[in-house]
């Protein structure tokens, strides 16, 4: 059996860090095991410019802990109003590795986002010349759609229609919770998919019975049993498609916890002791690197990180359920089974 497993330092493709208070209190949990993360954009406002995004980085570097490495990859919120210039030399500075694309509507903060496809058409194929990946928050909008169904329906009526437009756009499918997301991912060429911690973890059940659990509730919102699974077998998989984006989407428990509750799981703090435990209880510890450390930089075309972590294995290991912040506290997402693999 194994009680120790060395990996390459993770990274996280999907990362809510916030600001202010706020971001003081989340980065630390997060730069604690990951190297770099791509940094989401939906901030009140947003991050549209290359301006807007150097000062957002210059913010989270002036918010790291004393002596911690971490390199935010930071990425621009696409708007209908997004100057394919700005992009283009906010790219090749190397200050943006990646332009988020929301529905307008789809989640939190993404009123700003996208509801003319043909507005943004210049701005997607400068990025198709410059291999910039859209992240896609792949979920119809539409009120008659039902919530369950609006990954599967986004993948037939926007993506692929949209990925057709623009040959060589490459694109990673966002926190896919779905076995069409699977699916459709594998099939595509220029196309990946990351996969959070606690879609592998939740289905739709845990939200819902025996109580409400606000904690579970995130966007898109977790499937039936048969989509987990089907999400377990891509992330463990070792295939190049799928990599980690943990979606951490802090929420103080005041908002989370109300009669309106913002949608996002807390995972930073425990994300590496529940993926040990998945990927062991899958029979594919071997194939953890991959998913956490090596499919994410090949698809950025980032080098991988060259520090290792060490995972033990022992006596079931502890974390606060919440964290402090200056806003009030978060809680930690919980998985509902005891932990024993701890990031040495
Ligand atoms: C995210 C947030 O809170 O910003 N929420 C979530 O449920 N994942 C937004 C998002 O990624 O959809
Ligand atoms: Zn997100």
């Amino acid at each position: 059996m194994t009680h120790s497993l060395a990996i390459l330092r993770p990274d996280d493709w999907h990362l809510h860090l916030r600001d202010g208070a706020m971001l003081n209190a989340v980065l630390p949990e997060t730069a604690r095991h990951f190297a770099r993360a791509i940094i989401m954009p939906n901030l009140i406002p947003p991050v549209v410019t290359a301006a807007d995004a150097a000062a957002y980085r210059d913010r989270i570097m002036a918010a790291l802990p004393e002596g911690a490495a971490f390199e935010p990859l930071m990425t621009l919120y696409l708007t209908e109003q997004t100057d394919p210039a700005d992009l283009r030399a906010a790219v090749e500075s190397g200050l943006v590795k990646a332009v988020k694309l929301y529905p307008a509507g789809a989640t939190t903060n993404s009123h700003g986002g996208v509801r003319d496809f043909d507005r943004v058409r210049g701005v997607l194929e400068t990025m198709a010349d410059l291999g910039t990946p859209l992240c896609i928050h792949g979920e119809v909008t539409t009120p008659e759609v039902d919530i369950f169904d609006r990954e599967a329906v986004f993948i037939d009526t926007v993506l692929d229609p949209l990925r057709r437009a623009t040959p060589g756009l490459r694109v990673v499918m966002e926190h896919i919770t779905t076995a069409q997301g699977v699916a459709y991912a594998r099939a595509g060429t220029d196309l990946a998919a990351t996969i959070t911690t606690h879609h592998l973890v939740i289905n739709r059940n845990h939200i819902l019975v025996g109580g409400i659990k606000p904690h579970y509730y995130c966007l898109p919102v977790a499937k039936r049993e048969e989509h987990r699974l089907a999400l377990r077998e891509a992330a463990t998989s070792g295939e190049a498609t799928f990599f980690l984006g943990t979606d951490s989407a802090p929420h103080t428990d005041a908002l989370k916890e109300h009669a309106c509750g913002c949608a996002g799981c807390f995972t930073a703090t425990n994300t590496m002791s529940i993926l040990a435990h998945v990927f062991e209880e899958d029979g594919a510890l071997d194939r953890l690197e991959a998913f956490t450390s090596l499919n994410g930089p090949a698809f950025y075309r980032l080098p991988t990180n060259t520090d290792r972590i060490t995972l033990v294995k022992g006596d079931a290991v502890t974390y606060p359920s919440k964290i402090d912040t200056g806003d009030g506290t978060v809680t930690v997402f919980d998985p509902g089974f005891p932990l024993h693999w701890t990031v040495k």
